[in-house]
């Protein structure tokens, strides 16, 4: 197993480019599931181990898939198998993307239920309501979703969801740009790796209206054809990079992110004392050396992403006063606390809410990362406490950061990754 050894002080200094989105990459690569007619080139692709997941998952259905220098080739014209294994879908949630998709295509899909996360159930009553609106017949038995198109294809419908969900919202897209007639989502989700897909979808061929909006038109089409696509950047690694600078009081520049996918976080390191510049295509923050406690809440785009939520908190523990952060996406999100206290922070949980009281010098231990967001936040942490910090369990990290010591050493964190063994 591996682990992160941190040495805290350093400031993080310099430019770097972002990563491409892991949470884009994955519906699109589900979606190459949607055409058989050639091979996809899917650049800007991050290296990751959920990348590496779904295309053994890709594998497993017939599809030839190949990865180098972050382009990655799909071909799905040979895939025979509706199947998604549990020892797959356990691995990583997101397999449940190639329900619609497959059931679009072949009018069948089995995919084994996902389990959940640290921070909660994860439920799918979403993906599979939305499904059933689409006219597929949805069974659940011995762990399997069993979905059948009952007219052997679906047929188009107004769709309605009464809570925001990335997920429901892209594998219903999947499932209706082949659908017969028109499906219309209300309360689509509007994240920029939704707008991604939709766009991702439109150059197949599909018709969608209101990309980018929270109310989504598709037109069913009989077919879609392959296509090269370049994926946009990761918001949330770019996000976790310039709170690597803010926590050290140093300054990045990071170029490839689109501002407005990041305006929110943007505002709130503006509010929270720092320097931040963005042109068309990059952003540099500066830090001015003090940190203002800043309170945030976690809701759907444009608001302030859950995702960097534990990152957040790991800054608001060197910022003054008491900031207040609530997450209204998950509401148990907070398994970073414990181990930020053990570092020497000081909060307080009250429900979906916790109470960050700062400034508090913190001091190398070793801490256990529990889910991929929390360790990005333990790394934080970790390069602004005094001595040497243990982040046990990388391969929470590895899930969601391309080679994350290596990019903050290139900007100036003293940061390397060591075997280690649990067990005595
Ligand atoms: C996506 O997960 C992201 N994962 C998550 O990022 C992210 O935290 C989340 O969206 C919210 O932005 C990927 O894109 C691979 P949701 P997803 O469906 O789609 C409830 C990371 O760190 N819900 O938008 O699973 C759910 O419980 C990961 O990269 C239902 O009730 O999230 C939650 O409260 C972690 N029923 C809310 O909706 C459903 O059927 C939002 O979940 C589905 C969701």
């Amino acid at each position: 197993m591996d682990k992160l050894v941190i040495t805290g002080g350093k400031r993080i200094e310099g430019e770097i480019t972002a990563a491409g989105s892991k949470n884009s990459s994955l519906p699109i690569i589900a979606a190459t599931l949607l055409s058989g007619s050639g091979t996809f080139r899917l650049h800007r692709i991050p290296d990751l181990k959920d990348i590496a997941t779904f295309r053994q998952l890709l594998g497993h259905l017939g599809a030839e898939t190949a990865f180098e220098d972050n382009t990655l080739t799909v071909s799905t014209a040979r895939v025979e198998s509706v199947l998604a294994p549990y020892e797959l879908v356990k691995k990583m949630r997101a397999s449940i993307y190639v329900l619609g998709p497959l059931l679009a295509r072949f009018g069948h899909a089995r995919v084994s239920l996902p389990g959940g996360c640290a921070f909660g159930p994860r439920p799918i009553d979403l993906h599979l309501m939305a499904m059933e609106k689409l006219g597929a017949k949805i069974t659940i038995e011995t762990g399997f979703i069993d979905a059948v198109a009952e007219h052997g294809r679906l047929r188009g419908a107004e769709i309605d969801f009464p809570v925001t969900s990335v997920g429901a919202t892209g594998n219903v897209l999947m499932a209706a740009v082949l659908a017969e007639g028109t499906t219309t989502i209300t309360n689509a989700a509007a994240e920029p790796e939704i707008e991604a897909l939709c766009q991702f979808l439109r150059a197949m061929g599909a018709e969608i209206e209101g990309v980018g909006t929270t109310t989504l038109t598709i037109r069913g089409r009989e077919s879609l054809r392959h296509v090269e696509f370049e994926n946009i950047f990761d918001r949330i690694e770019a996000g976790t990079i310039l709170a690597a600078a803010a926590i050290t009081g140093g300054s990045v520049t990071i170029r490839g992110v689109i501002a407005s996918h990041m305006e929110a976080v943007l505002r709130k390191f503006a509010e929270a004392g720092c320097r931040v510049d963005t042109t068309e295509d990059s952003v540099t923050l500066q830090s001015t050396g003090r940190l203002t406690a800043t309170s945030i809440a976690a809701e759907p785009f444009p608001a302030f992403p859950t995702d960097m939520q534990a990152q957040w908190m790991a800054l608001m523990t060197q910022a003054e006063g008491t900031s207040e952060i609530t997450d209204h996406v998950y509401h148990e999100r907070f398994n970073h606390i414990p181990e930020l206290n053990r570092l020497g922070a000081h909060i307080e949980i009250d429900g979906n809410r916790a109470l960050v009281h700062g400034p508090q010098a913190l001091s190398g231990t070793k801490v256990m990362s529990t889910d991929l967001r929390a360790s990005a936040c333990l790394v934080l942490a970790g390069l602004v406490a005094d001595g040497a910090t243990e982040v046990l369990r990388v391969y929470h990290l590895d899930r969601g950061y391309e080679r994350i010591e290596e990019r903050l050493r290139s900007l100036g964190a003293k940061i390397r990754r060591e075997k280690y063994s649990e067990f005595g």
